[in-house]
């Protein structure tokens, strides 16, 4: 193990000993949280011959690492990394930070940056391991923070905990601090490490320009220079909020084009055509561990400075929390006009996972959803390819379609998986009689579904 003149030097500000140490395969790389986006970043610092530690506090993920069982199937490209990487020792996991905090010259933390029961941010993860890393990392350590955070967060709260109150560790003179939020997309995070360019930003310039040093013996992208961290933390939060905004403003045009009885998707394909348009569709709410979560954290911080701000995010939470309801309010319509009552239907949702073609629930717009079904006393079964022989919010999910499909009045179709776009109308329908279906994707073609006998609604689908 490489110790670098860790009593004499501080080598994240020696930018020629950087160079060395990338060029020897001898920068000691420790990444705490391997989880979505830490085990494949981890991965992917070890294939560019960096010995790289990943920890983590989950034992069952660190032993399947540990057998050599990849966890993230639906990753392309990183199952032949990770064999790459455990042959030839450049990886290796622990649950043990106590052990691998001290023989790393860089420290990348993608911890999780979730939003609490009362939708604030939670960033106890941050804390916890700060408060650890403060005992642990030794003089000359650089520590990147990649997780998702707000704005002023990483200068006034997160370097207080590296730097504790024993007056051993200040920064920007025995440690550095930077960030470089991850912008990777699951399902295609290695084709992203390969195309989005990064944004880096320190505490002072030289830690920027580190960081710069490392990520770009990394992946083969631009890594740009921000001027601090909470620039490059708002243009990161910016990218997802503005995403999130507009799907807000999709989705309650959506509903005004079913008064209007047109459709929403030849509007936006004309609308489309426009040079500065862009295009973004409605659904039946905003998931993931990104969009929602960063509007929360960009409000907060506008809370923080006590300024009435970003009144459009809040409003944007409103219309999209409250799609769950509009779809809930298609499938009862549709299935009165047949004569059935929701509350005594039996209703397949296809589609779990909050965005297509990944095994991932979190924050899933099935959740609310379901969860009105479950009030309303609805017999609810589950079918999604990635969730097979599963219990998702204690139901077991289904583990073949052409069973699922038997004896349900209703389909609510949540997620566009690839599985599901190329559904043959006549198959769905071959199973029940006057079959609803409640497309929220617009991923069914309308007019084949009716030829095919199905009832069907989408949100946004007026006209002919
Ligand atoms: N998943 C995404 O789409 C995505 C995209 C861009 C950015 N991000 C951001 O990246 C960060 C990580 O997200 P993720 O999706 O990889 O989360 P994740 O939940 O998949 O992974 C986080 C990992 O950290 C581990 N962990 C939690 N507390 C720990 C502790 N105290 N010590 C050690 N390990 C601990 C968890 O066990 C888990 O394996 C978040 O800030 C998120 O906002 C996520």
């Amino acid at each position: 193990m490489q110790n670098t003149d860790k009593k004499t030097g501080i080598i994240y500000e020696d930018l020629p000993k950087i160079q060395n140490l990338l060029k020897s395969g001898q920068l000691q790389i420790c990444i705490v949280g391997i989880g979505r986006i830490g085990l494949p970043t981890a991965l992917s610092f070890a294939n560019s011959n960096l010995p790289t530690t990943g920890v983590d506090v989950n034992e069952n993920l660190v032993s399947m690492i540990k057998s050599q069982n990849f966890p993230l199937k639906d990753e392309p490209g990183y199952l032949e990394i990770f064999n790459n990487v455990i042959k030839n020792k450049r990886f290796s996991v622990t649950t043990k930070i106590e052990e691998a905090i001290p023989q790393a010259n860089v420290v990348l933390l993608s911890l999780p940056t979730p939003v609490d029961e009362n939708k604030n941010p939670n960033y106890s993860a941050l804390e916890s391991v700060g408060k650890q890393l403060h005992n642990l990392m030794t003089k000359g350590t650089l520590v990147i923070v990649e997780s998702t955070v707000e704005p002023g967060y990483i200068e006034n709260t997160f370097v207080k905990f590296l730097e504790g109150n024993d007056g051993r560790l200040i920064a920007g003179k025995d440690f550095g601090l930077g960030v470089c939020p991850e912008t990777a997309n699951p399902g295609e995070i290695l084709k992203d490490f390969k195309s989005l360019p990064r944004l880096a930003g320190a505490l002072d310039d030289k830690d920027a320009n580190i960081i710069i040093e490392i990520y770009k013996h990394v992946f083969p992208v631009e890594i740009v220079k921000m001027p601090d961290c909470k620039t490059a933390n708002v243009a990161k939060l910016t990218t997802n909020v503005f995403r999130y905004i507009n799907i807000a403003f999709v989705n309650e045009l959506a509903i005004l084009c079913e008064k209007l009885d047109i459709d929403i998707m030849k509007v936006l394909e004309a609308a489309d055509m426009k040079y500065n348009f862009q295009v973004h569709y409605p659904g039946p709410g905003v998931g993931g561990p990104c969009l929602p979560v960063n509007s929360v954290q960009i409000l907060h911080s506008a809370k923080l400075l006590g300024k009435n701000l970003l009144r459009m995010v809040s409003l944007s939470q409103e219309i999209n929390e409250g799609m769950a309801s509009h779809v809930l309010d298609l499938v009862a319509e549709s299935l009165k006009s047949v004569g059935k009552k929701l509350n005594e239907s039996t209703v397949l949702i296809l589609g779990v996972s909050y965005k297509p073609n990944v095994k991932d629930v979190q924050i899933t717009p099935a959740e609310p959803v379901i969860k009105k079904l479950q009030e309303i006393g609805t017999k609810i079964k589950i079918y999604d390819p990635y969730f097979k022989a599963t219990s998702i919010f204690n139901i077991n999910v289904e583990n073949d379609l052409s069973e699922a499909i038997s004896n349900i009045d209703a389909i609510i179709l949540i997620t566009a998986h690839d599985e599901f776009k190329h559904i043959d109308p006549t198959f769905l329908g071959s199973k029940s009689k006057s079959l609803i279906v409640i497309d929220t994707r617009g991923i069914i073609d309308i007019r084949a579904a009716r030829k095919a006998g199905l009832i069907i609604r989408g949100i946004g689908r007026g006209g002919k």
